[in-house]
């Protein structure tokens, strides 16, 4: 096996070409180039005939597809079978007109090279028929979008109309194309159709004013009668009879069975509206085809004086109308004849015959510059849109050529001679492209051949178409020569220049036998395809083509748009004679040649199997004629002699090198090495090639198909190869992206932050300068050169101020302030101390304010005075010792209203031996008592009190002075009290007599009757002791301070 890894797939396309081939082979071969007896024209026909026979109509002569019409309907055209043909290689599946387009496609969109298909064959052998079923296949299978799927329907649908308009019923083809056409179909890089374009070529404008015998006008006057409805027709002012319009029935038939005009008809105006004309468009347009109609019937009387008039007044009233001229003016045109002689102006009138062809002429231009402006229309809306037009430069385009078939007729005219030579040219085209060019490249490229014998028809189309001595120049020379010249002396003219032409015949110069066949008014052309006998009747007219020029004045002035963008003002004016007929064509087919030169060819060849348009009839004479002037024999020698394919090194190189190690990725010696190489490792046995100068020549397409399957094998690994590096180089390159913006950034960012920087430093350097020349003169005013020294100073101490400020009353620190803030420094902790002092006094409880002015009293009564003062500052004075329970109910009922304030238990000395008892002292608003559990002992009114006496050392005496005076007071009362600081601040408050309050250092005095004194006596002493002394006062021992 040649490929590795590829036996298997290989096995199955070998084995279904195989299998396809036998089954093929019992109806014969599907390719030509299988016959075994290849050099023999019976075999070759037979093989048509028996493939016919099974409706098999393609047959392969290598790439060129040879097509016999069935004259029926196949079921060989659905859906089904374009996907069956889509992507498959050409041999692999029966041969088919969809192969051919597939192939065809395939080889634009791999290789990138213009395609063109050429279909050739003679009338009636279905060409058109061939050229839509191409069409129709690009339309279903080419991938679209929404503005591809409008186009494509356009695409198909400028079929029907440019059928209904240029094409009609012959005696060969009941559909003839007669006008030629050839089609670019643009697709994008995808594959996507996107574009097409029309040429088309010399319009049989003939046929408008005369038909054969057998034969019709245009399609669409008979649909237009047969399929419009009666408001149509009615505002045409035609009827609906064919027979009424005398261009209509010059053939005797005006209706054909095999054609429904009204059917058509229809197909027709859809296709109109799917194209895009407008309903005033199309109106137009049928005005001018009624127009036609109504100048046939406009008919010429002659008067005595040989003046010619019109007849059909109506008639012609109408065609102006429907033309959109004024009737007079046309009327006077169409019966005379405005010629210039030495500058002046001459009406001359026209005789009856000039009359009758002037209208004819008319009819004809009208006819055939609309039907121009028809495919221009078309052309238009083929166009691309604009915003897919700027990838128009990457399209890719397939050309398609549908041209009139080579015609023998009866009568042959000079028509059929542009039509012939037409499809000369093609058929040198053919030859150039396959017969001579392919032997003439095995010659340049060194290959081994024997040469295969054909007939070039260059000899022909240099008689018709070389400059000076050609038919056409004679032709074009004799129109345009002065003095007395007709269709007779242009044969005579033939006669004496191309007289000795072996392919040129005419009356005088043929033998006997000849003679009998022709007549003295014909030339015969012997014709690649056969001999025709052209009469020379109305060439000169023909190739004239001439419109009197007050025709053209009139139609100029037409309010049909259609005709006044058809006839221009400037054709008038212009007095240069326009390029005749022929000439014109003869040049639109050179143009055409070198179209289609410039792209790759693929071939159709039809043939007509009888001339009944019947199926199942094969008429073997008729064919063998084709087959030999086809030169399909020739080119089947030719390809079985020669190779199926053939490429460039670098093209096959280019597309193949990933299958061999040693050429891929790149190939870097010599080419033809390169391509030996390749071959070797496909395993290429020497029989199946050759290698040329600069091709390689591969002589079974099966050798092909098989390394194109080891390529479609090998893709997806290319595929992979490929993505691999693109997304590493995307990568790549998106990582560079960022890299860079990343620098970017990061050079702003440092830049700015840079000069952000040194913009702090240089404020901060002048900032410094400015404190330091501040500092220096901070004994100066406050000027320029201090102010930010000074402020900062005083903002700073402001600052550590705020930070700084005491939080209570009892705190005196304050920071130490700048000499120039001291007076404010001393304002504001004034103005501290005071706000402080608000806050505190804010927050300070009723009982609070109580305890404190309480407490601020016990400070001045015993502040230095009392040893035991500073210990009692920090206990808190209570609001009572004695809860209500521990007093007695019996002494509150005896105080009644008085309500007792404050209750102490104390021990009260007896005044004269100083026994001590325990006793209650309470405290009211107005009086003091002392209660002996349930009994008041003693009364003390605060307005009697004379004086509250304590010691200056740590002990609780208490000496009440009262009265002695008053019996009702009992005299003075000595009492000790463990809270006597709280107790004396508490009385001499509620008594108003804090004043009356002394601290005696040594002794305190007290009145025992009224003649007598005692006395207590304070000694200091380590600790606490209350006894009665020898000298019968009372001693107390106490420590000076107390121990905290
Ligand atoms: N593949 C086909 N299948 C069925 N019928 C066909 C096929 N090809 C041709 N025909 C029949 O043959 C008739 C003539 O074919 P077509 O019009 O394509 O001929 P042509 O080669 O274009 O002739 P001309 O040169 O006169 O235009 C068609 O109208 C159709 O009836
Ligand atoms: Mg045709």
């Amino acid at each position: 096996m040649r490929y590795q890894g590829r036996e298997v797939d290989e096995g199955r396309v070998r084995l279904m070409m195989e299998s396809a081939l036998t089954a093929r082979d019992r109806v014969g071969v599907q390719d030509f180039v299988l016959l075994e007896n290849y050099n023999s024209e019976a075999t070759f026909i037979e093989n048509l005939r028996r493939r016919f026979r099974e409706n098999l109509i393609y047959t392969y002569i290598g790439s060129v597809l040879v097509s016999v019409n069935p004259y029926k309907e196949l079921e060989i055209y659905s859906k089904q079978q374009m996907e069956r043909y889509r992507g498959v290689s050409f041999y692999e599946i029966s041969p088919h007109i969809y192969a051919i387009s597939d192939n065809t496609y395939r080889a634009m969109r791999t290789e990138r090279r213009d395609q063109c298909i050429l279909i050739s064959g003679e009338s009636g052998a279905g060409k058109t028929e061939a050229s839509k079923k191409i069409l129709l296949y690009f339309a279903v299978t080419c991938p679209t979008n929404d503005h591809m799927l409008t186009l494509g329907d356009r695409l198909l649908q400028s079929n029907p109309v440019l059928e209904a308009f240029g094409n009609a019923k012959t005696l060969r083809n009941d559909n003839s194309s007669r006008f030629g056409k050839y089609m670019d179909i643009q697709f994008d890089f995808k594959g996507a159709t996107m574009g097409g374009h029309i040429l088309n070529y010399l319009l049989e404008k003939s046929r408008v004013v005369h038909q054969n015998h057998g034969e019709r006008n245009f399609h669409i006057f008979y649909q237009l009668l047969d399929g419009g409805d009666n408001d149509l027709l009615n505002t045409l002012n035609l009827e609906r009879n064919p027979h009424s319009y005398r261009y209509l029935v010059k053939g005797s038939c005006p209706r054909v069975s095999s054609i429904s005009d009204k059917n058509n008809w229809r197909v027709v105006r859809k296709a109109l509206d799917v194209i895009g004309f407008t309903a005033e468009e199309v109106q137009k347009l049928l005005n001018i085809i009624a127009s036609v109609l109504h100048l046939g019937n406009t008919l010429f009387g002659e008067g005595e004086e040989g003046e010619t008039y019109i007849t059909t007044e109506t008639q012609l009233s109408n065609a102006a109308k429907l033309l959109g001229v004024d009737g007079s003016a046309l009327k006077e045109a169409l019966t005379h004849k405005k010629l210039t002689a030495k500058g002046e102006e001459m009406i001359s009138p026209l005789n009856f015959e000039q009359a009758v062809s002037a209208r004819d002429a008319l009819a004809k231009a009208v006819y055939g510059r609309t039907f121009n402006w028809l495919v221009e229309k078309i052309n238009q809306s083929l166009t691309l849109k604009a915003e897919i037009h700027h990838s128009s430069k990457d399209a890719s385009i397939i050309g398609l050529l549908d041209i009139y078939g080579f015609e023998v007729l009866q009568h042959n005219s000079f028509e059929q001679f542009c039509i012939n030579y037409c499809n000369e040219k093609l058929q040198q085209l053919f030859i150039e492209l396959t017969l001579r060019s392919e032997q003439e490249e095995y010659e340049t490229e060194g290959i081994a051949w024997e040469t295969v014998q054909y007939f070039d028809n260059k000899i022909i189309c240099d008689l018709i178409e070389e400059k000076h001595k050609g038919i056409i120049s004679i032709l074009d020379e004799e129109c345009l020569r002065p003095g007395e010249t007709g269709d007779i002396s242009f044969l005579e003219k033939l006669e004496d220049t191309v007289g000795g032409h072996p392919h040129f015949i005419t009356h005088k110069l043929a033998n006997g036998k000849t003679r009998r066949v022709m007549s003295r008014e014909e030339f015969r052309l012997l014709h690649y395809a056969g001999e025709v006998n052209y009469n020379v009747n109305g060439f000169l007219d023909k190739n004239n083509d001439l419109l009197n020029r007050n025709l053209k004045e009139v139609m100029c002035q037409s309010e049909n748009q259609i005709l006044s963008h058809c006839f221009r003002r400037e054709e008038v004016i212009d007095q240069k004679r326009p390029e005749m007929a022929a000439s014109q064509f003869k040049n639109s087919l050179m143009k055409l040649m070198e179209i289609l030169m410039s792209k790759e060819p693929s071939y159709v060849r039809c043939i007509k199997p009888n001339d009944a348009k019947q199926p199942g009839r094969f008429d073997e004479v008729l064919v063998r004629h084709q087959v030999k002037y086809l030169g399909l024999m020739e080119n089947l020698r030719v390809r079985r002699a020669g190779f199926a394919y053939r490429r460039r090194f670098e093209a096959f190189l280019q597309r193949y090198k990933p299958l061999c190690p040693e050429t891929w990725p790149n190939w870097n010696g010599k080419l033809a090495d390169g391509v030996s190489a390749l071959v070797n490792h496909l395993g290429y046995k020497p029989e199946e090639y050759k290698l040329g100068r600069s091709k390689i020549f591969i002589r079974f397409p099966k050798t092909l198909f098989a390394t194109e399957d080891a390529l479609e094998a090998k893709k997806p690994e290319i595929a992979v190869t490929l993505q691999k590096s693109w997304r590493g180089y995307r990568e790549r390159a998106n990582y560079q992206r960022i890299r860079h913006a990343v620098i970017v950034i990061q050079s702003g960012w440092r830049g700015m932050k840079g000069r952000r920087r040194a913009k702090k430093r240089r404020e901060a350097a002048h900032l410094i300068r400015r404190f330091i020349k501040g500092f220096i003169n901070r004994h100066e005013e406050y000027c320029d050169d201090n102010d930010y020294f000074l402020d900062h100073v005083r903002c700073s101490f402001l600052k550590h101020l705020r930070k700084n400020l005491p939080r209570s009353v009892l705190d005196k620190s304050w920071p130490t302030p700048p000499a120039l803030l001291v007076e404010a420094s001393e304002h504001l902790q004034g103005l501290h101390m005071r706000n402080m002092v608000i806050k505190y006094c804010r927050r300070v409880q009723p009982e609070w304010k109580k305890q404190m002015m309480q407490k601020v009293v016990a400070s001045e009564i015993f502040k230095d005075q009392k040893g035991s003062y500073p210990q009692s500052v920090g206990r808190l004075f209570l609001d009572t010792r004695l809860e209500r329970e521990q007093i007695s109910l019996k002494v509150l009922q005896t105080l009644g209203s008085e309500k007792v304030q404050y209750g102490v238990s104390v021990i009260k000395y007896d005044r004269r031996g100083f026994k001590p008892r325990l006793r209650q002292l309470l405290l009211t608003n107005s009086f003091a008592v002392l209660v002996d559990r349930t009994k008041i002992k003693q009364r003390l009114d605060y307005a009697a009190l004379r004086g509250i006496f304590v010691s200056s050392l740590c002990d609780g005496m208490v000496v009440l002075r009262m009265p002695c005076e008053d019996n009702k007071q009992k005299g003075d009362a000595v009492l000790h009290c463990s809270h006597v600081i709280e107790l004396v601040t508490k009385l001499a408050m509620m008594a108003s007599k804090t004043n009356y309050v002394n601290v005696s250092p040594g002794s305190i005095r007290f009145t025992v009757s009224r003649t007598k004194e005692g006395i207590i006596d304070f000694i200091r002493g380590s600790e606490l002791k209350v006894a009665k002394g020898k000298r019968g006062h009372l001693l107390v021992t106490a420590p000076q301070s107390s121990a905290t």
